[in-house]
């Protein structure tokens, strides 16, 4: 079987993460916490299927929406009264969300963030931050590694098949960093559309005066701002980063958690500036083409839709945030009981275990902790049955149960311990 598979969809991988090989696996199912392997293992899962199963896998609430609209038509190409009722629900909930426009996935919802910007301010230049990640178009592929060369400035992509012409589009400036990124937007200003950051980036927090600092730039220049809330949103709060860090976007993207494990993601602002995406509305030519062939139907509003009902029936985010505590503090523990230098840095939502204790603040200082220890301690952690990628984030849903949570912090013991002994921290 594994020989097959590799023939077949080569690296054997889905997206961009990788296993060593032994310890890659077939998925059978999900059920709760949990995914089964076709081989019989067994994982507690802290991936979740990149962030949207928030309420666990085969949610019976989840399960019933979609099967009940897979009954009466998947799509039908035609607004829909389950569209209407989750923007509904998105708009009550997100601070910057006045109307919205549904798309297939977090890259289109950030992809036309960016049109919607330029058509707006009829500027080119979008400024992102160094390690921030916004999907597989060719704009956000600048800036993802160190590798090419140092902040600011004009940079190659990441990623091979991107005309150079997107490279005098693109600036990076590093997160948290308002001193340079003030700079580089004041030398652009005159051409930056817009400023497009994830408040929290990856698993690093915004500083106190990053965001606002932000928002106040673009007032200056007339840039929009625009929040990646691909992974905050409805996760650290009902109305994302932007409820809790009290800084308005002009622009937000949405997904994850919006589709409840299906494709559907969403565009969320301003209404003049959604306003654009109506065929013929505006007369000026700044008219911004939006269209997708599935964009919105009714089995993806569905499964979204009967998520966050969950979530709101449980008060997800807060359950979110006790259990995440509940993990940081059982590693923080595992890592003190054998003198291991260790952070949990992020919101205990979806907090990324770190070999090292100095501050995390930017893509640099991430990237100077000790990933070899991560990446390994990943591995361990996968061997003890747990289901998580390395030098990454830990996923909880509204259904980790306690002994799980227990049982994954006995396991993180356990791998820190080989992490240690076998030389990882030198
Ligand atoms: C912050 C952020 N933005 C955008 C994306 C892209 O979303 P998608 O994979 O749905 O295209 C992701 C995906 O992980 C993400 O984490």
């Amino acid at each position: 079987m594994p020989n097959q598979i590799n023939d077949l969809i080569p690296g054997r991988i889905l997206g961009s993460h990788s296993y060593p090989d032994g310890l890659n696996f077939v998925a059978d199912r999900g059920e709760g916490a949990l995914i089964f392997a076709t081989d019989g293992r067994q994982f507690t899962d802290y991936v979740l299927g990149s962030g949207p199963m928030i309420v666990g896998h085969a949610h019976p609430a989840v399960v019933e929406a979609i099967r009940d609209q897979a009954g009466r038509g998947t799509h039908l190409y035609a607004m829909n009264e389950l569209a209407l009722e989750l923007a509904g629900r998105i708009v009550r909930h997100v601070p910057c969300a006045q109307a919205l426009k549904f798309v297939g996935d977090g890259a289109e919802a950030t992809f036309y963030a960016m049109r919607i910007a330029r058509a707006f301010t009829g500027r080119t230049k979008i400024l992102k931050f160094e390690g921030g990640y916004h999907g597989h178009h060719d704009y956000g592929q600048f800036g993802l590694t160190p590798a090419h060369g140092p902040n600011g400035g004009r940079r190659a992509p990441d990623c091979a098949g991107i005309p150079a012409a997107i490279a005098d589009t693109v600036l990076v400036a590093p997160f948290n960093d308002l001193e340079t990124t003030t700079s580089l937007v004041l030398e652009h200003a005159e051409d930056l559309a817009a400023i497009i950051v994830e408040p929290v980036q990856r698993s690093v927090l915004p500083r106190s005066d990053f965001l606002p600092g932000l928002r106040a730039l673009c007032r200056r220049t007339g840039a929009l701002l625009i929040f990646d809330e691909l992974v905050t949103g409805f996760r650290v709060a009902f109305g994302g980063a932007q409820e809790i860090f009290g800084v308005v976007p002009d622009l937000c993207a949405l997904g994850k958690v919006i589709g409840g494990g299906l494709p559907l993601a969403a565009i969320a602002g301003r209404r003049d500036l959604i306003d654009l995406t109506v065929p013929d509305r505006t007369q000026d030519g700044r008219s911004v083409f939006l269209s997708g062939t599935l964009n919105g139907n009714s089995l993806c509003c569905a499964a979204g839709l009967a998520t966050l009902k969950v979530l709101e029936e449980e008060n997800g985010p807060a359950k979110l945030a006790e259990t995440g505590r509940r993990l940081a503090a059982g590693f923080q523990d595992a890592a003190h009981r054998l003198s291991i230098p260790f952070q949990m840095i992020g919101p205990p939502a979806f907090a990324e275990p770190i070999f090292g204790e100095d501050e995390v603040h930017d893509f640099a200082s991430h990237s100077a902790t000790n990933q070899r220890a991560s990446r390994q301690f990943g591995i361990e952690m996968t061997r003890r049955g747990n289901h998580v990628l390395f030098v990454a984030k830990y996923y909880l849903s509204t259904v980790h149960s306690d002994d799980q949570i227990a049982a994954t912090c006995e396991a993180a013991y356990g791998a820190m311990r080989v992490v240690r002994d076998e030389g990882y921290l030198d």
